[in-house]
Parts: C-alpha cells; structure tokens; sequence
C-alpha cells in the first residue's frame, strides 16, 4: 500500500504516514538515496529496518524532499535543508514523518498489554495506578509516546522519562493533552495531539515559545 495519510494537521505542519506492505526492493524504486543513506541502508540486518527506512524516504519524497535534504546531527537526530524541522518515528508495518516551521516531536507505537509491565518505569503514579480504566492499555502508550517524542526534541543527556517529563492526564476523546519537561534549570512545555490508528498510536507535540 502507498500512502496511508498525508494531511496538513495545521497551516504550518505537514504530517505523513505510511503503510508499509511493499517489499524494501519495491520501496526504492525511483528514489535517489546519498551516498550516506546507501551504506546505512547496506548495514541494516534486518528487512523490517529496511523497509521502514525507504519507506520514511518515500514520504519525504511525498512532501516534496528528497533524501539529499534530510541530515542527522552526532545524536542522530533528523534535520531538513531548508530549516523547517522534522521528526521521524517507524513501528512494525507503519513509519511517519512531521514536518513544521514549530518545534516538533513525533512517536507512533503499536498498542501492546505488555507496556503495562514497565508502566512504573515511565509513568506517572496517576496513570499507573489507573488499572481500572478501560482506557489503560491505550493512555499509557500515549503517555510513553509524548515522553519518547519530547525525547526526540531535547535528548539531552541524563532526562528521565519519569522524573523530568510529566504528561497532564486526558480522555483518549480529548485527542490532546499538554507535557512539561523539567530537567536541571530547563522548564520545556509542549502542546500534545495523538490518534489512534489500527493497531498504533501517534502522538506529536510542539514546543511552546
Ligand atoms: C532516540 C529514540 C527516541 C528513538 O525512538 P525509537 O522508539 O527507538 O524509534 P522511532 O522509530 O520512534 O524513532 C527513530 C527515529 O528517531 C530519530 N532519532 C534518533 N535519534 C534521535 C535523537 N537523538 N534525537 C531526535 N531524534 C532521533 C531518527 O530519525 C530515527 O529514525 P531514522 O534514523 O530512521 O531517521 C530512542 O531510541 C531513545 O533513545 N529513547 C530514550 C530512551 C529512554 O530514555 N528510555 C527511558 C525509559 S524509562
């Protein structure tokens, strides 16, 4: 399957998502990989990485980038050319891109029981003590994605998913919530969106001014 969704979710943000059914020699036909992305491509052990990484590459390509556009600082974190950010997150059979002329982080997550087991790892006490909740199994994959997804923005060495990054508690009917990142004298607050998408949560966030 092409192209799963590609909406501007607001004026200055373009989020793209792709389903990925085709096979990695599929995926890079007519795309024109740098010299760097072919010897990543080449060092991927498995096809699922590689399928998840064409595919991101074919989703820039969707947004009119090309491969030559996108850079990755010594942290590994994804830049565009033209200074607009990105944000880029794969998972099983899905991968997507963010782009915004805002700061942003985005993580896509397959629902699974098991997040339950390190719930106490990540979350708040408030959100892990909330078993009852029919909602439980899906908050927590939206509260781990917002702390993975502030990560992607300030992967600042030392950050605790549970102790530096709080998630104010929602409805999954809200479809959005807010975080605060606080981590030495750093106070970061971010304005949170997720979806639910099959099997997958998406969430992304910008930071606020
Ligand atoms: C970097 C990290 C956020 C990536 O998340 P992931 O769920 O493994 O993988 P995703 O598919 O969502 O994201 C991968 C993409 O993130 C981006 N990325 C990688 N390192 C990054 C960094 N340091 N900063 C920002 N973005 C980064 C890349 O674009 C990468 O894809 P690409 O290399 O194909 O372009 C994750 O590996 C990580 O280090 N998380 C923090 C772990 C942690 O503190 N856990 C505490 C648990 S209690």
């Amino acid at each position: 399957m092409p192209i799963y969704k590609a909406t501007n979710c607001f004026p200055d943000t373009a989020l793209l998502l792709w389903n990925i059914t085709e096979t990695a020699e599929a995926l890079s036909e007519g795309l024109h990989l740098t010299q760097r992305s072919l010897d990543r491509l080449r060092n991927f052990k498995s096809e699922a990485h590689r399928r998840g990484f064409l595919s991101v590459r074919r989703l820039l390509l969707t947004a009119g980038y090309s491969d030559s556009d996108l850079y990755y600082d010594p942290f590994g974190k994804p830049h565009l050319s033209d200074g607009k950010h990105i944000s880029i997150s794969h998972s099983h059979n899905f991968s997507a891109i963010i782009i915004s002329d805002r700061i942003t982080g985005l993580d896509l997550e397959l629902r699974r029981e098991k997040i339950a087991v390190i719930a106490h790892k990540f979350a708040e006490p408030s959100f892990v003590l909330d078993q009852d909740d029919p909602d439980y199994i899906n908050k927590l994959t939206v509260n781990w994605g917002v702390k993975e997804a502030v990560f992607k923005i300030r992967n600042e060495r030392g950050i605790s998913f549970k102790d530096h990054i709080e998630v104010k508690s929602f409805e999954m009917s809200d479809k959005q919530t807010t975080a605060t990142l606080r981590f030495n004298n750093l106070e970061r607050h971010f304005d949170v969106y997720f979806e639910e998408i099959e099997q997958y949560t998406i969430v992304y966030l910008f930071e606020r001014h």
